[in-house]
């Protein structure tokens, strides 16, 4: 058992490293199956690592953590995670019932099929009004520190509630709305006494079961996973050389880095701020000069999945990102200190690219939509 935690540790102060070891080209990946790191944390949770590499997460062992991922799943001391929870929760974030003309969904945007995402630039809400910020995927939302493209919430519980009566998402006039539509369903009673102890809606508890739900949405055990866990076959030459770039000569650890491939902190690559009124991103939620154009580094895994890519859908491939980032971001007066031009050859750029297809989850966290709703 204590071997896998170690190697977790060597993979975790490795990427440590990697990220701090940023002046010169000379971090390192981590090395696959590497020796105990000395400082490699207690294990929290009791370990009962399954041939795939998945291990139940800390606090919630019916979930199980796939390959790669944090155990730690980022369960708030006042909503831990149960079954009835998830299950709840995921009803909720498929009925339509939840928007003003019965239309949209949470998976109207973020939807299983497409990466949990709406693979559209910016997403269209309800009665076509289209929004100005590209759909982020839900799959490892629980790791982010903050969320949306500038933070401005705290947490997947005080995420949830946003888009209900977002006007041009699912446009319900106040959570009242929503809370009198869902009393009126007899059927969600006893689903939410089975969940909370009491069968009185309130829009605290559709926040705790959705996010509840969400926070089960976990993708690893990629091929980069199994490869930094030992299994030397598991990658090809060029994937593995896109995989020393990246946490190396390109620089992509300074804001990638983690399990989650995100420092869950804010930077301006430029993308978007030629328009006539740009996004400010960051600046919105914090009003500091610093944080203009800044946005929230996003995961890279499933990335063949959530394409257009950028808080903005500006960006349609994998070869046209590696493209922004080859030629230092986009020049603007707040662009991150840490994009710098990387001068990669052609086959550097396809290494990288060959490499984050690497991060696909197997097997993906694939949802089907619940065939009856409560009625
Ligand atoms: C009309 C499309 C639409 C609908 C409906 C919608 N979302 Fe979103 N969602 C978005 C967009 C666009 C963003 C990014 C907005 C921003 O960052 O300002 C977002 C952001 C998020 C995030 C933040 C992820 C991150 O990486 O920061 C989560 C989580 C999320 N939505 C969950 C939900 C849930 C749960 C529901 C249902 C209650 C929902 N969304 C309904 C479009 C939608
Ligand atoms: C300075 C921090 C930083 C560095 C360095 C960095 N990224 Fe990013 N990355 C971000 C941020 C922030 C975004 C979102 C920017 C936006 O939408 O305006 C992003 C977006 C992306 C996206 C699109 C994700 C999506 O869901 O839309 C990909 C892919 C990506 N980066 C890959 C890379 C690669 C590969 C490298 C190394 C060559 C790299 N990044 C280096 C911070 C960084």
């Amino acid at each position: 058992m204590s071997q896998r935690i170690f190697r977790t540790g060597a993979l975790l102060a490795a990427l440590l490293f990697a990220s701090q070891c940023t002046k010169k080209e000379e971090a390192k990946p981590p090395a696959p199956a590497a020796a105990p790191a000395a400082t490699a944390p207690a294990p929290a949770a009791p370990e009962k690592k399954a041939a795939d590499g998945s291990q139940p997460a800390i606090g919630a062992p019916f979930v199980r953590v796939p390959l790669g991922l944090d155990p730690d799943l980022n369960i708030p001391k006042d909503n831990p995670l149960t079954p009835e929870k998830v299950e709840l929760g995921k009803l909720l974030y498929f009925d339509k019932r939840l928007s003003k003309d019965v239309t949209i969904s949470c998976a109207t945007c973020h939807d299983p099929k497409r990466g949990w995402t709406d693979n559209q630039p910016v997403s269209a809400g309800i009665h076509g009004g289209m929004g100005t910020r590209s759909a982020p995927t839900v799959i490892n939302s629980t790791y982010y520190l903050l969320q949306f493209w500038d933070g401005r919430a705290k947490s997947l519980e005080e995420q949830a509630l946003g888009p209900i009566t977002n006007p041009v998402e699912m446009g319900m006039g106040s959570h009242d709305e929503m809370i009198s539509t869902l009393s009126n369903i007899q059927a969600y009673r006893p689903l939410f006494q089975k969940a909370f102890g009491d069968p009185n809606i309130t829009k605290e508890k559709v926040a705790m079961a959705i996010a509840s739900f969400e926070r089960t949405v976990l993708g690893g055990n990629s091929k980069f996973d199994r490869y930094s866990n030992g299994d030397k076959t598991a990658m090809n030459e060029s994937e593995i050389r896109g995989r020393e770039l990246f946490f190396g000569k390109a620089n992509c650890t300074r804001c990638h880095v983690g399990s989650n491939f995100s420092d869950s902190d804010f930077h301006n690559l430029g993308v978007g701020m030629k328009k006539p009124k740009p996004d400010w991103g960051r600046y919105d939620a914090t009003k500091e000069e610093k944080d203009k154009g800044a946005f929230k580094t996003p995961t890279v895994r499933d990335i063949t999945k959530t394409a257009p890519y950028m808080h903005d859908g500006s960006v349609a491939t994998l070869e046209e990102v590696i493209e922004l980032y080859d030629r230092g971001g986009e020049p603007n007066k707040w662009l991150s200190e840490k994009v710098v031009k990387l001068n990669l050859t052609a086959q550097e750029k396809a290494d990288l690219v060959a490499f984050m297809k690497a991060l696909d989850s197997s097997p993906y966290p694939s949802v089907e939509e619940p065939k009856e709703f409560p009625q």
